[in-house]
């Protein structure tokens, strides 16, 4: 039983707690009702700054609506992919970005963000509510929605179904292979390794996303000689076979069990075979200047003098987090594409490139905010390197991700709070909580008493590896189903605005590039022309009606 006095405190603690809530689903906190509690800048207070900003916004779009009107068509295509890059996550992203420099964090633009177009595409696959990274890399490099853990292939194949795979209708190409067909070069770059899902559909044709090696397709049952498995694409198979730069990780599903990578991974391949060799000896045997590098100071070094193929594997499988690499011995993602692109502009007539930042995701699956943040922003300072060395005026650079993640961006703190740190506000029983938690994964912590444990107090809070606290609990942290946006610059940008299908995008890059089936941004400009020959069909009927009247054969033969 309550006691008198317990009672009479739990009735005040609920009157005063009613009094409080003006809004029961927005309660009003003395932290937040006291004015400005961050050190902005004064002009920030005054309707001046927010109308100068918003009058300075027009005059750039407008300049930028002009320039497009000029450039209609891309001679090359770079497509940035960030993996997991939820809208929240660039939310969040950008305010580390500012707080890194020193100000509240909140007002501060990824490279990307100040691009003039943004859209948004549903990500969902054939067979999915909620995508993985190889049915959605199959839409967006591809342009068909697929089933999950696809990859290159219609959604008539289920997965794992060799066979099925191995049906040619069933086979797609990529935007890759629409440019080589048109006498461009074509690309990939990647921070996870070269066979993993969001880069391999631009080459790859599998019924597993996991079938990376030989030894992975037998796994399941199936023959590697009739499913090759996704490396053995990209050495042997087309397009992969005729990409001018491969740079990511990976090294240990191109060689044998049998044999220790540079830095001491193993091979993971089950037939002998020595891809990496393999792919030397095929650039040998066209007689093409080439070069497989494995660590940062020899990718430098090509960087003067790049030979016609390059092959770049810097880890036995993923890259290291930007945080975490030795910076000796491993490239970072603006490196690693401004290679790609000095490499690849050799060609007049364009290129293709997919830049992946592919470990946002993983960071966001371990619920390691901090990581997946600064992979965000090493993604960023990747596309605004190459915003650097391409023209607006004939490169079209487009920025999305595959799918969303859990991660939430949550409470009522004041501007300028610590976006790594716990809200301003506690939980009904006082425990602090993060800005940026998890709706799932491994960070889950349990309960005691009924009461959160207070996460601020472990010994490891707010280290690289810590992990956010979650609601349910799962090995891994899963993605999330809502809408990633889409960024473009360069030309036809504005057709990549609104909201659209995930599997709309390349054949929007392909409309802007002239390049693969369906309609070109050129080919609409040449319409105009094809218009003038039916303006001149009244004036001719005209004259053959005069002519047929005025029984004037010979001129009526003239017309006919
Ligand atoms: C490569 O070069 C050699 C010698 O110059 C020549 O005989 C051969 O036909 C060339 N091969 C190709 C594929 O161009
Ligand atoms: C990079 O590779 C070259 C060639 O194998 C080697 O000589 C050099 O020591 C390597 N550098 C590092 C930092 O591992
Ligand atoms: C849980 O609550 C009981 C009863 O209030 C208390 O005796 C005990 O110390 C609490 N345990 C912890 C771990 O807080
Ligand atoms: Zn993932």
């Amino acid at each position: 039983m309550l006691s008198q006095t317990t009672f009479l405190s739990l009735l005040l603690s609920f009157a005063t707690s009613r009094l409080a809530c003006a809004d029961r689903y927005h309660p009003e906190s003395a932290t937040r009702s006291g004015g400005v509690t961050f050190n902005s800048k004064p002009a920030e207070l005054t309707a001046q700054y927010w109308s100068d900003e918003a009058q300075a916004a027009i005059r750039a779009r407008k300049a930028r609506l002009r320039d497009a009107a000029a450039a209609p068509t891309a001679r090359n295509v770079v497509m940035f992919l960030g993996d997991g890059m939820s809208v929240t996550t660039l939310a969040a992203a950008r305010t580390l970005l500012g707080q890194r420099q020193g100000r509240p964090g909140e007002e501060s633009l990824l490279a990307f963000e100040t691009f003039p177009t943004v859209g948004l595409t549903k990500t969902y696959c054939v067979d999915a509510q909620i995508a993985d990274s190889a049915c959605s890399a199959t839409a967006y490099l591809c342009g068909a929605k697929a089933n999950r853990g696809t990859l290159g292939l219609t959604a008539a194949v289920p997965r794992r179904d060799c066979a099925a795979a191995a049906d040619p209708a069933a086979q797609l190409d990529s935007i890759a292979a629409w440019a080589l067909a048109d006498g461009r070069d074509a690309g990939i770059v990647t921070t996870t390794r070269v066979t993993h899902a969001s880069p391999a559909a631009a080459y790859a044709r599998a019924a597993n996303r996991n079938w990376e090696n030989d030894a992975s397709v037998r796994s399941n049952n199936q023959d590697p000689n009739i499913c090759l498995d996704i490396a053995q694409q990209l050495v042997h198979s087309y397009p992969g076979n005729q990409f001018k730069v491969i740079l990511g990780g990976g090294r240990r599903e191109f060689i044998p069990t049998s044999t220790i990578d540079e830095e001491g991974t193993p091979g993971r391949r089950t037939d002998g075979r020595n891809l990496i060799e393999e792919w030397q000896i095929d650039k040998i045997a066209r007689n093409a200047t080439y070069q497989y590098v494995w660590n940062r100071s020899q990718l430098t070094s090509l960087a003067q003098n790049t030979p016609e193929y390059i092959l770049g594997l810097f880890e036995g499988s993923h890259l290291q987090y930007n945080l975490q690499s030795d910076s000796a011995s491993e490239p970072t993602l603006t490196e690693l594409t401004e290679v790609a692109i000095r490499s690849l502009s050799r060609n007049n007539k364009g290129f293709f490139l997919f830049v992946e930042g592919g470990r946002i995701d993983h960071a966001h699956h371990a619920n390691r905010p901090q990581l997946a943040l600064d992979e965000t922003l090493e993604m960023s300072a990747a596309v605004a390197r190459a915003a650097e060395l391409l023209s607006e005026d004939d490169s079209l650079i487009v920025v999305t991700a595959d799918h969303a993640h859990v991660m939430t961006l949550n409470g009522y703190s004041p501007r300028g709070t610590d976006i790594l740190g716990p809200s301003n506000d506690r939980d009904e029983a006082g425990v602090p909580y993060m800005t940026l938690s998890y709706t799932n994964g491994p960070g889950f912590r349990s309960h005691l008493n009924d009461t959160r444990p207070d996460v601020t107090t472990e010994s490891n809070f707010r280290a690289i590896n810590w992990r956010s606290h979650v609601d349910v609990p799962l090995e891994s942290e899963t993605h999330g189903g809502e809408d990633v946006a889409v960024f473009a610059r360069g030309p036809q940008h504005a057709m990549f605005a609104g909201l659209y299908e995930q599997s709309q995008l390349p054949h929007l890059m392909a409309y802007a590039a002239c390049i693969g089936p369906g309609l070109h941004a050129c080919s609409a400009a040449t319409r105009h022309f094809t218009i003038l020959p039916l303006l001149l069909i009244p004036f001719l009927l005209y004259k053959l009606l005069r002519c047929i009247r005025c029984d004037d054969s010979r001129s009526l033969f003239i017309f006919l």
